[in-house]
């Protein structure tokens, strides 16, 4: 960023299920611009045009913040000419998350590692985010021996012509369609699960097994998850500390439709699972385009701010800038 003045931001896919919630979220910030495909160029949205994103545009220097809302080949194509541009990529694609040198952030969990990015910050799966947001404050209190987790994820998650084609359904018509790759055992979308935990939460032997299922649903992801930990934590034990945590908030039955539109991911319907020595089972939910996606990027975007502001709180500032890069590529 240049010094003194607001980040330059551009948001990649603004047309689509994630950008559309990254423009909501921007929409008091200066200096943004909107990218999608040539089909969607010249098209306004919220009186701004859009343009086509192409790496010229990218490479043209006029950016700080590159938000990526596209799928995982365009990221791929894209991305590196953002950061060739001086941008800082924000990468919601597969693309690079388990580049061992990319971090993935989720900053309630990983925060710190942000800052050591070479222009590239992943954001992990929106199943993922949600889960861990419950995971760290069990993890640092019990510390955690084995996850189990069984998904019920929405539509959007799939982007926006899986929430039209639900829409256009009829009740009926629902079949659990998989937009996911099946390899005769695993889904990749719980491939993902395990992986992303891991790195995220730097346990990389955590045995971690998911079964995923999406669900005719428009927004929100709903979790079922049984954990073990080294320490005894009761329930009341857990409920206090994830009471405690920023960005998590309990609710008795968290659904979908209670964790739709709004910011904080709902756990509730704490227990002890008693098929085991020490675990506990509860339920997680998250709006999987709000925490899940757009607003996990920006708290990105915020802590990169933050971080060169030594220490100063920065909210919402969106101050990324070439000092961050150069202590990355350090
Ligand atoms: N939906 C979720 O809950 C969620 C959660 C976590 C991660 N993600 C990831 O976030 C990314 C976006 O997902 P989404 O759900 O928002 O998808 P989406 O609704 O299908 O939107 C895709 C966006 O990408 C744009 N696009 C497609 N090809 C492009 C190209 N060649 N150049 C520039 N832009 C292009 C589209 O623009 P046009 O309108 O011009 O085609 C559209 O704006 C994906 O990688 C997805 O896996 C999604």
């Amino acid at each position: 960023m240049r010094d003194g003045s607001e980040p330059r931001i551009g948001v990649m896919g603004a047309t689509g299920a994630v950008g559309t919630v990254l423009r909501e979220l921007l929409s008091d910030r200066p200096n943004v611009r909107y990218f999608a495909s040539a089909r969607s160029a010249g098209r306004e949205l919220d009186g701004r045009v859009v343009e086509e994103a192409t790496p010229a545009a990218l490479e043209a220097g006029e950016l700080d913040v590159c938000f990526f809302a596209v799928g995982t080949a365009t990221s791929r194509q894209l991305v590196p000419h953002a950061v060739r541009g001086g941008a800082v990529a924000i990468d919601k694609s597969s693309a690079y998350r388990m580049d061992p040198d990319v971090p993935l952030v989720v900053p309630e969990v990983n925060g710190r590692r942000a800052v050591e990015h070479r222009g590239i910050v992943a954001v992990p799966n929106c199943s993922t985010i949600q889960l861990l947001c419950a995971l760290k404050p069990i993890h640092d209190a019990a510390g955690l021996t084995r996850v189990r987790v069984a998904t019920y994820q929405s539509a959007s998650g799939a982007g926006s012509a899986a929430m039209e084609r639900l829409r256009a359904e009829t009740p009926d018509e629902h079949d659990l369609r998989m937009d996911w790759t099946y390899d005769g055992e695993e889904f990749d979308e719980e491939v993902k699960l395990r992986e992303e935990t891991r790195k995220i939460m730097e346990l990389p032997d955590l045995p971690v097994q998911a079964t995923c299922i999406r669900v005719p649903v428009v927004v929100g992801h709903l979790e079922a998850v049984w954990v073990e930990t080294e320490r005894r934590l009761s329930p009341d034990a857990a409920r206090e500390v994830l009471a405690g945590t920023p960005g998590l908030r309990l609710d008795k039955f968290p659904s979908p439709a209670r964790a739709a539109g709004i910011d904080d991911v709902l756990v509730g319907r704490i227990r002890r699972d008693p098929t085991v020595e020490r675990g506990l089972a509860f339920l997680v939910a998250g709006d999987n385009l709000r925490k899940g996606a757009a607003l996990n990027a920006i708290q990105i975007a915020d802590l990169l701010g933050a971080s060169v502001a030594n220490g100063r709180r920065v909210d919402r500032s969106l101050q990324t800038d070439a000092r961050v890069k150069r202590a990355g590529a350090r």
